[in-house]
């Protein structure tokens, strides 16, 4: 991990301890759960899950869900949470860099009908974010779907996610299907919900 990614996981884990995190509702966000609605039963992963509200919500549906975190702490209360709802058995979670999930082809689970990002690739530095979306097309399966929702403001890489930008970082891997623009309500920043299909190879 370089020296980059332990200060930002430092800061995490330290906002988690504080519950310095209004991201962390407990609420499955809306576009999420028509989604859920909408897809077959399946497996799926969620990249940068923090507490694995949205892995529990789906392992309760009957998904075979999966969340990976960089935060211990955050990791830790979503196994708690998934003991709490009683769906261990289909809500697993693990510690780990979404930039570095080759250990993951071998799960169980993979690949995945369904993955989703709220909130984490956004962050990532622009090499970053080619490493994880070559992980995500080897870990996806023929027409996965994929949701994102991702801050259209500058964070560490110099690209703003626009649905430009979206569409260019996926391809050939994944066409975009939608965007649906607006501010985000705890920061106030424009943000947007864009959903994507793996391509069928
Ligand atoms: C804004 S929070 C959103 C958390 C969760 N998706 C939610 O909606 O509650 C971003 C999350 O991404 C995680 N994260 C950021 N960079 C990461 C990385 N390189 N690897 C794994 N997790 C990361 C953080 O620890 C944090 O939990």
């Amino acid at each position: 991990m370089s020296d980059t990614n332990r200060f930002k996981r430092l800061r995490f884990w330290w906002r988690y301890l504080r519950r310095n995190t209004p991201w962390d509702t407990n609420r499955t966000p809306p576009e999420i759960v028509a989604l859920a609605e909408r897809l077959p039963v399946g497996t799926a992963l969620d990249l940068g899950c923090g507490t694995g509200t949205n892995v529990i919500y789906l392992a309760g549906r009957g998904w075979r869900a999966l969340g990976v975190d960089f935060a211990p702490n955050a990791i830790a209360m979503a196994r708690r949470k998934a003991r709490r709802a009683g769906v261990e058995a289909f809500a697993q979670f693990y510690v780990a860099d979404v930039t570095r999930l080759a250990w993951l082809e071998a799960s169980v689970y993979a690949p995945f009908t369904f993955a989703m990002d709220i909130g984490c690739l956004h962050a990532l530095s622009a090499e970053e974010q080619r490493a994880y979306v070559a992980q995500l097309a080897r870990l996806t399966a023929p027409e996965a779907t994929y949701a994102l929702y991702a801050h259209q403001r500058r964070h560490q890489s110099e690209f703003a996610f626009t649905p430009e930008y979206v569409r260019a970082l996926f391809a050939p891997h994944f066409a975009l299907l939608s965007a649906a623009e607006g501010v985000d309500s705890s920061s106030g920043y424009r943000s947007a919900w864009y959903e994507l299909r793996r391509s069928a190879r």
